[in-house]
Protein backbone atom coordinates (compact mmCIF):
# COMPACT_ATOMS: atom_id res chain seq x y z
CA UNK A 1 0.00 0.00 0.00
CA UNK A 2 2.62 2.26 0.92
CA UNK A 3 4.96 1.71 -1.79
CA UNK A 4 1.85 1.63 -4.42
CA UNK A 5 1.05 5.38 -3.25
CA UNK A 6 4.74 6.16 -3.23
CA UNK A 7 4.50 5.04 -7.21
CA UNK A 8 1.80 6.52 -7.84
CA UNK A 9 2.70 10.05 -5.86
CA UNK A 10 6.41 9.56 -8.16
CA UNK A 11 4.18 8.87 -11.54
CA UNK A 12 2.61 12.62 -10.55
CA UNK A 13 5.54 14.41 -10.08
CA UNK A 14 7.31 12.94 -13.53
CA UNK A 15 4.36 14.19 -15.48
CA UNK A 16 4.18 17.33 -13.74
CA UNK A 17 7.86 17.63 -14.83
CA UNK A 18 7.00 16.69 -18.48
CA UNK A 19 4.00 19.13 -18.46
CA UNK A 20 6.02 22.15 -17.92
CA UNK A 21 8.92 20.85 -20.07
CA UNK A 22 7.34 19.40 -23.20
CA UNK A 23 6.02 22.85 -24.47
CA UNK A 24 9.69 24.06 -24.23
CA UNK A 25 10.54 21.23 -26.58
CA UNK A 26 7.85 21.73 -28.70
CA UNK A 27 9.62 25.53 -30.03
CA UNK A 28 12.48 23.91 -31.91
CA UNK A 29 14.12 27.05 -32.45
CA UNK A 30 18.40 25.84 -32.88
CA UNK A 31 16.82 23.21 -35.13
CA UNK A 32 14.82 25.67 -37.46
CA UNK A 33 17.74 27.69 -37.46
CA UNK A 34 20.32 25.52 -38.13
CA UNK A 35 18.10 24.60 -41.68
CA UNK A 36 19.45 28.53 -42.50
CA UNK A 37 23.15 27.37 -41.20
CA UNK A 38 23.99 24.39 -43.01
CA UNK A 39 23.80 22.34 -46.65
CA UNK A 40 22.19 19.51 -46.66
CA UNK A 41 22.51 16.78 -49.26
CA UNK A 42 19.28 14.47 -50.44
CA UNK A 43 16.66 13.23 -53.15
CA UNK A 44 14.83 15.34 -55.04
CA UNK A 45 11.69 13.79 -55.65
CA UNK A 46 7.77 14.20 -57.36
CA UNK A 47 4.61 13.77 -56.09
CA UNK A 48 0.68 14.89 -57.48
CA UNK A 49 -0.11 18.57 -56.63
CA UNK A 50 -2.94 17.86 -53.85
CA UNK A 51 -5.11 20.21 -51.86
CA UNK A 52 -4.31 20.09 -48.22
CA UNK A 53 -1.62 18.82 -46.84
CA UNK A 54 0.04 18.77 -43.34
CA UNK A 55 0.91 22.83 -42.81
CA UNK A 56 -2.54 23.82 -43.65
CA UNK A 57 -1.45 26.21 -46.08
CA UNK A 58 -4.10 25.19 -49.36
CA UNK A 59 -4.59 26.26 -53.08
CA UNK A 60 -6.26 28.71 -53.49
CA UNK A 61 -5.38 30.64 -49.86
CA UNK A 62 -2.10 30.07 -49.95
CA UNK A 63 -0.36 33.38 -48.41
CA UNK A 64 1.15 35.87 -50.62
CA UNK A 65 4.85 34.74 -50.57
CA UNK A 66 4.17 31.59 -52.00
CA UNK A 67 3.52 34.03 -55.16
CA UNK A 68 7.19 34.90 -55.02
CA UNK A 69 8.91 31.67 -55.06
CA UNK A 70 9.19 28.68 -58.02
CA UNK A 71 8.16 25.75 -56.25
CA UNK A 72 5.75 24.15 -53.73
CA UNK A 73 7.09 21.24 -51.77
CA UNK A 74 6.95 18.80 -48.83
CA UNK A 75 10.02 18.99 -46.71
CA UNK A 76 11.26 15.51 -45.22
CA UNK A 77 9.47 14.38 -42.27
CA UNK A 78 12.56 14.21 -39.85
CA UNK A 79 13.27 18.46 -41.03
CA UNK A 80 10.14 19.62 -40.30
CA UNK A 81 9.92 18.93 -36.73
CA UNK A 82 6.09 18.10 -36.22
CA UNK A 83 4.61 21.48 -38.50
CA UNK A 84 7.64 23.81 -37.16
CA UNK A 85 9.40 24.22 -40.59
CA UNK A 86 6.01 24.72 -42.15
CA UNK A 87 6.12 27.58 -44.07
CA UNK A 88 9.59 27.75 -44.67
CA UNK A 89 11.35 28.80 -47.90
CA UNK A 90 14.16 26.15 -49.65
CA UNK A 91 17.15 26.92 -52.08
CA UNK A 92 16.79 23.71 -53.54
CA UNK A 93 19.57 22.91 -56.28
CA UNK A 94 19.66 20.66 -58.42
CA UNK A 95 22.82 18.86 -60.40
CA UNK A 96 20.28 17.02 -62.75
CA UNK A 97 22.33 13.71 -61.67
CA UNK A 98 19.83 11.28 -60.48
CA UNK A 99 17.38 8.36 -62.13
CA UNK A 100 14.01 9.35 -64.26
CA UNK A 101 12.39 11.12 -66.91
CA UNK A 102 12.31 14.70 -65.33
CA UNK A 103 15.59 15.84 -64.18
CA UNK A 104 15.65 18.27 -60.99
CA UNK A 105 18.57 20.61 -62.38
CA UNK A 106 19.38 24.27 -61.16
CA UNK A 107 18.05 26.32 -58.15
CA UNK A 108 14.86 27.15 -57.26
CA UNK A 109 13.27 28.93 -54.21
CA UNK A 110 10.61 26.58 -52.38
CA UNK A 111 7.78 26.95 -50.06
CA UNK A 112 7.39 24.25 -47.71
CA UNK A 113 3.30 23.35 -47.69
CA UNK A 114 3.25 19.89 -46.49
CA UNK A 115 5.35 17.01 -45.04
CA UNK A 116 6.79 14.24 -46.74
CA UNK A 117 6.53 11.52 -44.00
CA UNK A 118 8.60 8.91 -46.02
CA UNK A 119 11.84 11.40 -47.09
CA UNK A 120 15.05 11.36 -45.34
CA UNK A 121 16.43 14.50 -44.13
CA UNK A 122 18.22 16.52 -47.13
CA UNK A 123 14.94 15.25 -49.20
CA UNK A 124 12.64 17.53 -51.06
CA UNK A 125 9.41 16.04 -52.76
CA UNK A 126 8.05 18.04 -55.53
CA UNK A 127 4.32 18.94 -55.84
CA UNK A 128 3.91 18.73 -59.10
CA UNK A 129 3.64 15.99 -61.61
CA UNK A 130 6.93 14.54 -62.20
CA UNK A 131 9.18 11.13 -62.65
CA UNK A 132 12.44 10.24 -60.85
CA UNK A 133 14.96 10.60 -58.00
CA UNK A 134 17.35 13.37 -58.22
CA UNK A 135 20.38 14.32 -56.17
CA UNK A 136 19.90 18.19 -54.72
CA UNK A 137 20.81 19.99 -51.68
CA UNK A 138 18.96 22.53 -49.91
CA UNK A 139 19.43 25.50 -47.29
CA UNK A 140 16.59 27.31 -45.52
CA UNK A 141 16.82 30.99 -46.89
CA UNK A 142 14.15 33.69 -45.32
CA UNK A 143 11.45 34.03 -46.96
CA UNK A 144 11.08 36.96 -50.12
CA UNK A 145 7.98 38.58 -47.96
CA UNK A 146 6.20 41.48 -49.87
CA UNK A 147 3.89 41.84 -47.24
CA UNK A 148 3.32 41.68 -43.32
CA UNK A 149 2.42 38.24 -41.33
CA UNK A 150 -0.97 36.99 -41.97
CA UNK A 151 -3.13 35.00 -39.39
CA UNK A 152 -6.57 32.43 -40.46
CA UNK A 153 -8.77 30.69 -38.10
CA UNK A 154 -10.21 26.82 -38.35
CA UNK A 155 -13.06 25.40 -36.34
CA UNK A 156 -12.59 28.37 -33.61
CA UNK A 157 -15.28 29.23 -31.17
CA UNK A 158 -15.62 31.47 -27.92
CA UNK A 159 -14.10 28.57 -26.23
CA UNK A 160 -11.22 26.86 -28.50
CA UNK A 161 -9.22 28.41 -30.65
CA UNK A 162 -7.03 27.45 -33.97
CA UNK A 163 -5.12 30.33 -35.17
CA UNK A 164 -2.91 29.97 -38.09
CA UNK A 165 0.33 32.20 -38.45
CA UNK A 166 1.38 32.58 -42.47
CA UNK A 167 3.44 34.84 -44.62
CA UNK A 168 6.35 35.00 -42.23
CA UNK A 169 9.81 35.82 -43.44
CA UNK A 170 11.15 33.03 -40.74
CA UNK A 171 8.35 30.40 -39.85
CA UNK A 172 7.47 31.65 -35.56
CA UNK A 173 8.71 28.80 -33.26
CA UNK A 174 7.17 30.50 -30.27
CA UNK A 175 3.63 32.24 -30.07
CA UNK A 176 2.04 34.05 -26.85
CA UNK A 177 -1.42 35.39 -26.39
CA UNK A 178 -1.95 37.81 -23.73
CA UNK A 179 -4.57 36.97 -21.22
CA UNK A 180 -5.79 40.20 -20.62
CA UNK A 181 -8.34 39.24 -17.59
CA UNK A 182 -5.12 38.25 -15.93
CA UNK A 183 -2.11 40.18 -17.69
CA UNK A 184 -0.25 36.95 -18.03
CA UNK A 185 0.61 35.42 -21.41
CA UNK A 186 -0.20 32.02 -22.64
CA UNK A 187 2.11 30.10 -24.80
CA UNK A 188 0.47 28.34 -27.42
CA UNK A 189 1.03 25.14 -28.73
CA UNK A 190 2.04 24.13 -32.21
CA UNK A 191 -0.33 21.28 -33.96
CA UNK A 192 0.73 18.58 -36.45
CA UNK A 193 -1.32 20.81 -38.91
CA UNK A 194 0.48 24.00 -38.83
CA UNK A 195 -2.16 25.91 -36.76
CA UNK A 196 -1.69 26.99 -32.49
CA UNK A 197 -4.01 26.15 -30.02
CA UNK A 198 -4.12 26.78 -26.08
CA UNK A 199 -2.31 24.05 -23.78
CA UNK A 200 -4.27 21.42 -21.99
CA UNK A 201 -1.56 21.91 -18.97
CA UNK A 202 -3.77 23.94 -16.99
CA UNK A 203 -2.26 27.28 -18.37
CA UNK A 204 -4.87 29.93 -17.33
CA UNK A 205 -6.43 31.44 -20.81
CA UNK A 206 -9.28 33.89 -20.36
CA UNK A 207 -12.80 32.08 -21.07
CA UNK A 208 -14.81 33.28 -23.12
CA UNK A 209 -11.84 34.34 -25.46
CA UNK A 210 -11.09 37.72 -26.08
CA UNK A 211 -11.05 40.14 -28.72
CA UNK A 212 -8.77 41.03 -30.32
CA UNK A 213 -6.29 39.10 -29.54
CA UNK A 214 -2.69 40.29 -28.29
CA UNK A 215 0.18 38.27 -29.46
CA UNK A 216 3.84 38.03 -28.63
CA UNK A 217 5.60 36.31 -31.99
CA UNK A 218 9.05 34.53 -31.94
CA UNK A 219 11.10 34.11 -35.05
CA UNK A 220 14.01 31.10 -34.58
CA UNK A 221 16.66 34.06 -34.52
CA UNK A 222 15.45 35.37 -30.92
CA UNK A 223 13.32 37.98 -32.51
CA UNK A 224 10.36 39.16 -30.68
CA UNK A 225 7.38 40.98 -32.56
CA UNK A 226 4.01 42.10 -31.11
CA UNK A 227 0.77 42.17 -32.83
CA UNK A 228 -3.00 42.69 -32.70
CA UNK A 229 -5.67 40.65 -34.91
CA UNK A 230 -8.89 41.42 -34.74
CA UNK A 231 -10.90 39.08 -36.49
CA UNK A 232 -14.61 40.15 -37.33
CA UNK A 233 -15.79 36.82 -35.24
CA UNK A 234 -13.97 33.83 -34.18
CA UNK A 235 -15.21 31.44 -37.14
CA UNK A 236 -14.00 34.17 -39.49
CA UNK A 237 -12.93 32.16 -42.05
CA UNK A 238 -10.57 34.05 -44.31
CA UNK A 239 -7.16 36.21 -43.53
CA UNK A 240 -7.03 38.27 -41.05
CA UNK A 241 -4.34 41.21 -41.23
CA UNK A 242 -2.73 42.58 -37.90
CA UNK A 243 -1.01 46.03 -37.26
CA UNK A 244 1.00 44.70 -40.40
CA UNK A 245 4.36 43.57 -38.68
CA UNK A 246 7.14 41.24 -40.25
CA UNK A 247 10.36 39.80 -39.15
CA UNK A 248 13.07 41.96 -40.15
CA UNK A 249 15.65 40.98 -42.58
CA UNK A 250 18.81 39.19 -40.56
CA UNK A 251 21.51 39.64 -42.45
CA UNK A 252 23.60 37.13 -40.50
CA UNK A 253 21.12 34.29 -42.26
CA UNK A 254 20.35 33.60 -46.37
CA UNK A 255 17.92 35.47 -48.11
CA UNK A 256 16.75 35.86 -51.48
CA UNK A 257 14.92 38.61 -53.32
CA UNK A 258 11.15 37.65 -54.23
CA UNK A 259 10.74 35.89 -57.69
CA UNK A 260 8.63 37.14 -60.48
CA UNK A 261 7.32 33.74 -61.51
CA UNK A 262 4.43 32.14 -59.15
CA UNK A 263 4.62 28.72 -57.92
CA UNK A 264 1.71 26.59 -58.68
CA UNK A 265 1.62 27.33 -62.29
C1 LIG B 1 22.99 26.68 -54.78
O1 LIG B 1 23.87 27.21 -55.74
C2 LIG B 1 24.21 28.57 -55.54
C3 LIG B 1 25.02 29.01 -56.74
O2 LIG B 1 26.12 28.18 -56.92
C4 LIG B 1 24.95 28.70 -54.22
O3 LIG B 1 25.26 30.06 -53.97
C5 LIG B 1 24.08 28.17 -53.09
O4 LIG B 1 24.77 28.18 -51.86
C6 LIG B 1 23.63 26.76 -53.40
N1 LIG B 1 22.67 26.33 -52.37
C7 LIG B 1 22.50 25.09 -52.02
C8 LIG B 1 21.45 24.80 -51.06
O5 LIG B 1 23.18 24.18 -52.47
Amino acid sequence: MESGKRTYGFIFMICHVMSIFVPVLAIHDKEVLNLYKNIYRGDGTYYWESEGGTCSLNVPSLPSVARHVDKLVALNAPQIYGSSACGICLMVNGSGNGLGLDPIQGSFIAYVKDKCPECHSGDVDFAETGDGRWDITIQAVQCPVTGPIEYTLEGSNDYYIKLQVRNDRMPTTTLKMLQSSRGSWATMVRTRDGHWQFPTDGTFVDKPIRRPFVLQLHAPNGEILYDVVNPPSMGFVGVIHGRGVQYALDPTLPAVQPRSVHAGK
